[in-house]
């Protein structure tokens, strides 16, 4: 029998820790990853320092509260396990395997590339990098394939996380499928490999929900699951200010407000308006016209090398009004 924690962050609670029939992915005091080759044994300053700068990243995100909240409570977990350790006492096995659920731009790629971060300086990764994949990159076109391609993932992932976007397409042609190949290999590699992998399904909400019920046995291997919320308009808007406050642009209090009325109109129109990635085209789209209105003067001041105005945002004045 073993002992599994779930998190709950649709319920605002603690985590859960309960016991289970399922055989985990790591069992016992020893699944607690001993500090790698190589690296610090000892937690110094420094390495506190590492973690305190990731968090700080990870908080100056905009929003993201639960998700914010939830990564820390996991931090604090592994630090207390570890420390458990230490003192030889009883730790729980860290499994962290997790279910990213939420619309295309709200964050997910963003934070499984923290927590990477975060777990390396936390020595329970050794790498922490991301290796994000799709369907594509994983199933095959003839028997044999797909394994293949799904270990070739795995292999490149060693050591860090391996970022499935869009999971539940793996299950989408039902038992005959390919991709049914893909999420067996999936189970093995975390079996084979469970303490140098960190996997993370994402997806829509509602097809990673019947992905997991059509996958029962796989669900119990994924104790977090966190969802990413479509950002509000005034997130939407700090978003956009962050973003150009950090190519050392800034909007003007009129083209501000412009830009509140783009997002606002696209917010009814767009099937995914809550979506950072929208607005990092937009900005990215309103940089060229500002540079496009300069370059007809033969020279700019500092002022105006930094200033967006109304005119250089990137829909018509007529979409504006
Ligand atoms: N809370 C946030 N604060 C600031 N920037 C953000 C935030 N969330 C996302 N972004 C920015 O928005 C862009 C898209 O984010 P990201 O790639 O993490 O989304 P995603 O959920 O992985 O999207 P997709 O499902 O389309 O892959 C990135 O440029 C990212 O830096
Ligand atoms: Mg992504």
């Amino acid at each position: 029998m073993a002992i599994r924690i779930t998190f709950r962050p649709e319920k605002n609670q603690p985590p859960i820790v309960q016991t289970s029939l399922v055989q985990p992915l790591t069992s016992g005091a020893d699944s607690i990853q001993e500090p790698q080759r190589g690296r610090k044994v000892i937690h110094n300053a420094a390495e506190n320092k590492d973690i305190a700068e990731i968090l700080a990243e990870l908080d100056a995100l905009v929003g993201l509260t639960t998700v914010k909240r939830l990564i820390n409570e996991i931090q604090a977990y592994i630090e207390i396990q570890k420390r458990r350790t230490r003192e030889k006492l009883t730790a729980e096995p860290l499994v962290l395997h997790m279910i990213f659920r939420g619309n295309p731009g709200t964050g997910k790629t963003t934070v499984a590339r923290l927590i990477g971060k975060l777990f390396r300086e936390m020595e329970v990764l050794q790498k922490g990098h991301i290796i994000e994949c799709e369907r594509a990159d994983l199933v095959g076109e003839y028997i044999g394939h797909t394994a293949q391609k799904t270990r070739d993932q795995v292999k490149k992932a060693l050591g860090g996380v391996l970022f499935i976007d869009e999971a539940y397409s793996l299950a989408r042609g039902g038992e005959k499928d390919f991709g049914k190949e893909a999420i067996d290999a999936l189970v093995k590699a975390m079996e084979d490999h469970k303490n140098e992998l960190i996997l993370i399904l994402a997806g829509y909400k509602h097809e990673m929900e019947w992905f997991l019920q059509t996958n029962p046995g796989l669900r119990s291997r994924f104790p977090i699951h966190i969802d990413f919320p479509d950002y509000t308009i005034d997130e939407l808007l700090s978003i956009g200010d962050s973003m150009l406050k950090a190519r050392q642009y800034e909007f003007t209090p009129e083209a501000r407000n412009a830009f509140r009325f783009m997002l606002q109109g696209l917010l009814n129109s767009h099937p995914y308006a809550g979506n950072a990635r929208l607005v990092r085209n937009m900005v990215e789209k309103t940089i060229r016209k500002q540079a496009v209105r300069l370059y007809q003067k033969s020279s700019s001041s500092r002022e105006e090398l930094i200033r967006i105005l109304p005119c250089d945002l990137s829909l018509e004045e007529e979409d504006l009004k």
